[in-house]
């Protein structure tokens, strides 16, 4: 039997619906039915119902946004980072395998490739850097799994939130049996405030970035797929293979849904700032070619986004 945690959660809903697409025996619990967070408490959990397999898709995002997080700082080290402490603790001493869902959101830039030298880059949106990846995709590749996280609080600037999620990384290192898996801006077919798609169509401006993205029905099969093929256990990207800009994104959004309204982009991160968020916003680039070599499949972020706007459900 798998347990889930976090099942009523926006990641945690997509794991429910693909273990019942699987007929894997689960359980989903929530924390108003046994308050996992406590170290107790989840050993009688772990105890009673002996799970193969734990599932964590449990943590603190923040409400609309990660903006939400830098005044319920709190919450978040507790949900991101303590929490996932007491819960491999927990495991360790209960003998039970599992995968905590973590983010890629603990990196700015890519690696970027110019005249023969490699360089981390922060800032992909500076004009000269973005006319070299126009012109030579190549010359940009993702953060892989063992580059050290540049958007943390160890590699300043960088939200809150992002600083706990890279913490509890950090403090996860040796723990056994666990899988990490990274996920990146969730997306899929399915109208939500939470998704991606939605969002990029509710802003009154749009902030074009270069970053790897996850399809959320993707992420949850390819992280379960790891643990059915017992692919060994550590830290997984687990994004759509690739990269896009938002304004790729907008011009689909266009093309496949035909909006009444024409968008608009902030012109500069400056603007951005001073308008529309308080914390700074992580963009990135991952490579996946980890997950890949373990035989999971996972489709390239193109034909993801494309087949999410062909068959887009709108909210009722
Ligand atoms: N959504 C994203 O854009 C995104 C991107 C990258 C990574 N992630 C990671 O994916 C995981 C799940 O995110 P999500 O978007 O599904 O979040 P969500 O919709 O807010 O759901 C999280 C669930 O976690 C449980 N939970 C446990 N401790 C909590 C706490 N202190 N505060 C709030 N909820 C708590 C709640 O379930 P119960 O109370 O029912 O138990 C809640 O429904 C998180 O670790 C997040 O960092 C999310």
């Amino acid at each position: 039997m798998i347990l889930l945690l976090g099942a009523s959660g926006y990641v945690g809903q997509a794991f429910e619906r693909e273990l019942k697409l699987r007929g894997a025996p689960f359980r989903s619990v929530s924390r108003s039915e046994v308050d996992y967070t406590r170290f107790d408490s989840l050993r009688r959990l772990l105890n009673e119902t002996k799970p193969a397999f734990l599932v964590n898709a449990a943590g603190y995002t923040g409400k609309p946004n990660v903006d939400a997080c830098e005044t319920a700082r709190a919450d978040t080290l507790q949900g991101n980072t303590l929490f996932p402490l007491t819960l491999a603790h927990a495991c360790a001493v209960a003998n039970v395998p599992w995968g905590h869902v973590s983010s890629g959101c603990i990196y700015a830039g890519a690696w970027v490739t110019e005249n023969g030298v490699r360089r981390e880059e922060k800032d992909l949106t500076r004009p000269e850097v973005r006319r070299l990846i126009e012109t030579n995709p190549n010359s940009l590749a993702g953060f892989v799994e063992t580059d050290e996280p540049n958007f943390s609080f160890r590699r300043p600037p960088c939200s809150f939130y992002s600083g706990t999620k890279a913490l509890a990384e950090e403090s996860l290192i040796g723990a056994s049996q666990a899988y990490v898996w990274r996920l990146r801006i969730p997306f899929d077919e399915i109208d939500n405030a939470r998704n991606y798609l939605t969002k990029v169509q509710r802003y009154s401006k749009v902030y074009d970035n270069f970053n790897s993205l996850s399809h959320r029905g993707d992420f949850v099969r390819a992280c379960l797929d790891l643990w059915e093929r017992r692919a060994p256990f550590g830290t997984y990207n687990v994004t759509n293979p690739g990269f896009v800009t938002t304004r790729q994104v907008v011009e689909q959004i266009e093309k496949r849904l035909k909006l009444d309204r024409k968008f608009e982009f902030w012109a500069s991160d400056e603007e951005f700032y001073k308008v529309a968020a308080k914390t700074p916003r992580s963009n990135c680039v991952m490579d996946v070619s980890k997950l890949l070599a373990t035989g999971v499949k996972i489709r390239p972020v193109g034909e993801a986004l494309e087949h999410s706007l062909q068959h887009w459900v709108p909210e009722t």
